[in-house]
């Protein structure tokens, strides 16, 4: 997710995960860089693709619509920050991205898309991926537009159950990515409105998907991919306690600050929002909580919260 799951936030869910249990089947999935950009050496954007050892398995995404410098960038990316695989993004419905033909838009024109998978897996040796929506206006136009991604090369393909004109309004349409499993070979991901453990089991339940990718659902609850785990391996998921919440929050905050700087309080805000929503006692602290740039002043609050 872009400007939310970065290496800070990696780091975290990965720690979550690891401390409760073994073998963990969580891929992350990074943060949306444009391929361009990449091209261009742009400072910010490459690091954004740094990858830590701990974080891995890592597949980072890219976007762009032209297949020349998505290669190019796929292959600048898997030299030079060596990514577990790469993700071409045409799911995305906002306006900056669809207006240049990035994400969703590419679904409208299959034979570019295919161009661009194609090009991309023949420039790289690591595995390639694609997201996609259920289709630009017409929720069954995925079926089509996965198997010819399928025959382009693709590796997985990851399916968000909604079309572009809906952008996040509406229900995710399960029937049609579990058409999508039915019609391809290769390993489809369910996406879409998974906001707890079961959630998930229940959406792999109704679409026969081989996984699914969690987004909203993760922000502020990197528990919830330990729970699932918990739960695949027959243990009681574990119930999240303010005291344990807050110890993450802060582990969180200060990967944050090592990464972007140690005055750099403000940019963790939108994390604090998602990991106390909800959060009765949140509500009193939120005007501090919110203004304050001090590390050592939020925790003090956070603490207070927690007690
Ligand atoms: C803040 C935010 C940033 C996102 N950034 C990306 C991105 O970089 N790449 C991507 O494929 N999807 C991105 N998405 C879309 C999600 O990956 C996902 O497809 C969508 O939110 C539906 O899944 P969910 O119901 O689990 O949230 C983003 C969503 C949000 C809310």
């Amino acid at each position: 997710m872009a400007d939310m799951t970065d290496g800070a936030y990696s780091k975290i869910v990965r720690g979550v995960v690891n401390e409760k249990i073994a073998n963990s089947g969580l891929v992350i999935f990074r943060e949306m860089i444009s391929a361009e950009a990449i091209v261009r050496e742009n400072e910010k954007t490459e690091e954004m693709a740094v990858i830590d050892d701990v974080e891995r398995p890592v597949i980072q995404q890219i976007f762009g619509a032209d297949p020349k410098v998505m290669t190019e960038a796929a292959k600048i990316i898997e030299r030079k920050f060596k990514p577990d695989g790469i993700d071409i993004n045409m799911g995305c419905p906002v306006y900056k991205m669809t207006s240049n033909f990035n994400g969703a838009a590419l679904m409208k024109d299959p034979k570019l898309a295919a161009e661009i998978v194609s090009a991309v897996k023949n420039a790289v040796s690591i595995p390639v991926s694609v997201k996609i929506r259920a289709g630009w206006s017409d929720p069954t136009e995925c079926i089509e537009f996965a198997k010819i991604i399928e025959n382009a090369g693709a590796d997985l393909i990851s399916v968000h159950g909604r079309t572009q004109k809906q952008v996040y309004t509406g229900k995710t349409n399960r029937e049609v990515v579990a058409r999508v499993k039915e019609t391809v070979s290769i390993p489809v991901l369910y996406n879409g409105d998974i906001f707890s453990w079961q959630d998930y089991f229940e959406a792999l339940k109704e679409t026969k998907c081989d996984g699914a990718l969690i987004a909203r659902g993760a922000l502020g609850n990197p528990w919830i991919f330990s729970q699932i785990e918990q739960m695949s391996t027959n243990i009681k998921p574990d119930k999240i306690i303010l005291p344990d919440r807050v110890v993450i929050v802060l582990k969180h905050l200060d990967l944050h600050l090592k990464q972007y700087g140690e005055n750099k309080v403000s940019t963790f805000r939108k994390h604090l929002s998602w990991y106390f929503k909800g959060i009765t006692n949140f509500k009193k602290y939120k005007q501090q909580i919110m203004t304050t740039n001090n590390r050592d002043e939020l925790e003090k609050i956070l603490k207070e919260i927690a007690s």
